[in-house]
């Protein structure tokens, strides 16, 4: 795909998580995965990367899926591929301690993520749902 289709698409992608709350600057750089129905994308995952002081490289991602289409394995499809994307992207890492930090704001992603051996964490201070996993 020629990287102008990609930036059209990954602008699409975008605006599909701003609309459902994900106010990232610069999102549409982040974009990963697009899931789409003919021309119109559906589905997208943004995908992050920080790195700690202390040596520890986290993960994360947002995903958002068009309320018309939810329900039928479209974000498992964009979670499953985010998460392969994490998968690989660590084994390019020396760093001693890899993490996913997933800040969670629905109930069946949270039971999603517990099936795929997260930990469901509450952070009373800034009141959030994180899903943590340790993956080296
Ligand atoms: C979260 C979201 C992406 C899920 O998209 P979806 O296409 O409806 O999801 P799917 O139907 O493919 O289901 C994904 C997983 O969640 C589970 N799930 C989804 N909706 C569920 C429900 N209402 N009850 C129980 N489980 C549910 C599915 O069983 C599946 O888990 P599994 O793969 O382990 O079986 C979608 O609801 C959304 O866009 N929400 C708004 C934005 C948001 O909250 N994003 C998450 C912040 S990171």
């Amino acid at each position: 795909m020629s990287d102008a289709k990609w930036q059209s698409i990954a602008r699409k992608g975008a605006d599909l998580l701003r609309k459902n709350g994900i106010f990232l600057d610069n999102v549409e750089r982040k974009i990963a995965l697009v899931e789409a129905d003919g021309a119109k994308v559906i589905g997208a995952a943004a995908f992050y990367t920080s790195s700690f002081r202390n040596g520890t490289v986290t993960y994360s991602f947002d995903l958002a899926v068009d309320e018309r289409y939810r329900g039928k394995g479209v974000g498992r499809a964009l979670l499953d591929g985010v998460l392969r994307i994490i998968d690989q992207a660590s084994r390019f890492t020396t760093e001693p301690h890899v993490r996913v930090d997933v800040n969670v704001v629905n109930a069946p992603l949270l039971e999603a993520l517990r099936r795929r051996g997260f930990v469901i964490k509450h952070l009373p201070g800034i009141n959030e749902w994180h899903a943590l996993k340790d993956i080296r």
